[in-house]
């Protein structure tokens, strides 16, 4: 049986306001896709706690650099050279393929995996994966720069800046979230591979000699923030690049990655650059990017450890992670970790009459400033709760005739269909609490 497992993920976030074809008037566009009500909230909770989980460390500042930079900069960052991708072409059907995606028969009968035709495919030829545009009116080679392919050089080119104004020493890291663009020749998998995406990267400046003790630390801390955000531990690994794997700044490198239902995968790259990218900016730009190190009273080009994960393949994660149908009850949940989940709590009036709508607006407006919260008393109760479960919602109020009597509501949570009554004064306090509390499910 095929795995239709991505397909109903897909048309869960079409149908609920996750994800939406880009341009889909249009036609869509391959590869892009435009971020729903609900979906934009999930992307902004996963981006907030991987905010926190760096920036509320003392030795961690942020940044958020231009996504357009000198051009220079990706000539000595080694990107117009090397950032590139082996492209076969089939000249019978037109497809186009990365050649390391082809199985070595394939490669040697140079037979397209597509058509199926033996000898159509061309010699590979080095395709470079950065947008290239214009600065300026004059469409020249003189006004060439590029959309920038990874978040890191913002970083590495302002780093001095950075640890002047922030006072920070070695070691110390700076933080950035922002749209990277690749023209990948195979993107796919939905939010997986895309053209246009979002990193969280981090970069970590430490002294030369010490990079590896530091590299071993961000490894472990970067599979523990996995956890934390909820994702089953048996889904996650690492996977060491071997030399021939190894981009052409890095000295070693670590994948995290997530057994997608289309196989084990890279979530993130955690990554030695070494004084690879310093020193070629420094020699690049001709100023020096030497650290001071007063402790040890020498001048030094530090080492970088980068962890660079993706938003949009970490939102995927959570999606697939979450996933689950609960034969049983028969309901779709997606079981997204209570921090995560776009909307916190639904408050649903039993019924549409007696006074019941009336309480549950007043606890909806009280609750709002403190958490998302939505009101429904459209159809059964049971089928409010279960368009909640699909869309990740892990509470649900209900204002029934006992609440008149005793201002008590019951609060159901989403995983386990518990219900517990509680005096409706004690509601945002108690969801706050669960919201805070460390969240682990069986799934
Ligand atoms: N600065 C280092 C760097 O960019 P990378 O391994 O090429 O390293 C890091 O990318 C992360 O960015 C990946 O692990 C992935 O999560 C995300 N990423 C890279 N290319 C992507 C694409 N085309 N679509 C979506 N996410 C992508």
């Amino acid at each position: 049986m095929p795995d239709n497992t991505m397909d109903k993920i897909v048309s869960l976030c079409k149908r609920r306001g996750f994800v939406f074809p880009s341009s889909e008037i249009y036609g869509g566009l391959n590869s892009c896709w435009d971020y729903g009500p609900l979906g934009v909230e999930l992307k902004r909770n996963i981006q907030d706690f991987w905010w926190k989980s760096m920036t509320l460390r003392e030795d961690v500042v942020g940044l958020d650099a231009s996504i357009l930079m000198h051009p220079r900069v990706w000539e000595a960052s080694g990107h117009v050279a090397s950032f590139t991708d082996p492209l076969v072409d089939c000249k019978q059907c037109k497809a186009r393929f990365r050649e390391d995606d082809l199985s070595a028969e394939k490669i040697e009968k140079k037979q397209c995996p597509n058509c199926g035709t033996l000898g159509s495919l061309t010699e590979s030829r080095k395709f470079n994966l950065m947008f290239k545009t214009f600065m300026g009116p004059v469409e020249e080679a003189a006004s060439t720069t590029y959309l920038r392919p990874e978040t890191a050089q913002g970083i590495y080119v302002n780093y001095l800046n950075v640890q002047n104004v922030s006072r920070l020493k070695i070691p110390f890291g700076i933080a950035q979230v922002g749209k990277a663009f690749r023209n990948e020749i195979t993107p796919g998998n939905f939010i997986f591979r895309t053209r246009e995406f979002e990193q969280m990267e981090m970069q970590y400046f430490v002294k030369p000699g010490d990079d590896e003790k530091w590299f071993d630390y961000w490894k472990e801390q970067r599979l523990a923030y996995y956890l934390k955000l909820g994702i089953r531990p048996e889904k996650l690994r690492f996977k060491q690049h071997g030399q021939d794997e190894l981009a052409h700044y890095a000295k070693a490198a670590y994948d995290v990655q997530y057994e997608f239902p289309f196989g084990w995968q890279e979530l993130e790259g955690i990554h030695n650059r070494t004084d690879f990218d310093l020193k070629r900016h420094q020699e690049a730009s001709g100023k020096s990017l030497l650290y001071f190190d007063d402790a040890a009273n020498e001048k030094y080009l530090p080492y970088i450890i980068e962890t660079s994960a993706g938003l949009n393949r970490t939102m995927l994660t959570v999606l697939v992670d979450a996933y689950w149908e609960d034969k049983e009850n028969e309901r779709v949940v997606l079981r997204l970790h209570p921090r995560l989940a776009p909307i916190k709590a639904v408050i649903c009036p039993l019924v549409k009459k007696d006074g019941l709508p009336e309480v549950a607006r007043q606890i909806e407006a009280d609750l709002r400033p403190h958490f998302p919260v939505i009101f429904d008393q459209q159809s059964s109760i049971g089928k409010r709760y279960y368009r909640q479960d699909e869309a990740g919602t892990p509470f649900g109020v209900t204002v029934d005739h006992q609440t008149l009597e005793d201002q008590t509501v019951t609060l159901r949570e989403r995983d386990s269909q518990q219900q517990d009554r509680m005096p409706i004064s004690a509601l945002k306090d108690e969801i706050r609490k669960r919201l805070n509390a460390d969240w682990s499910v069986s799934k």
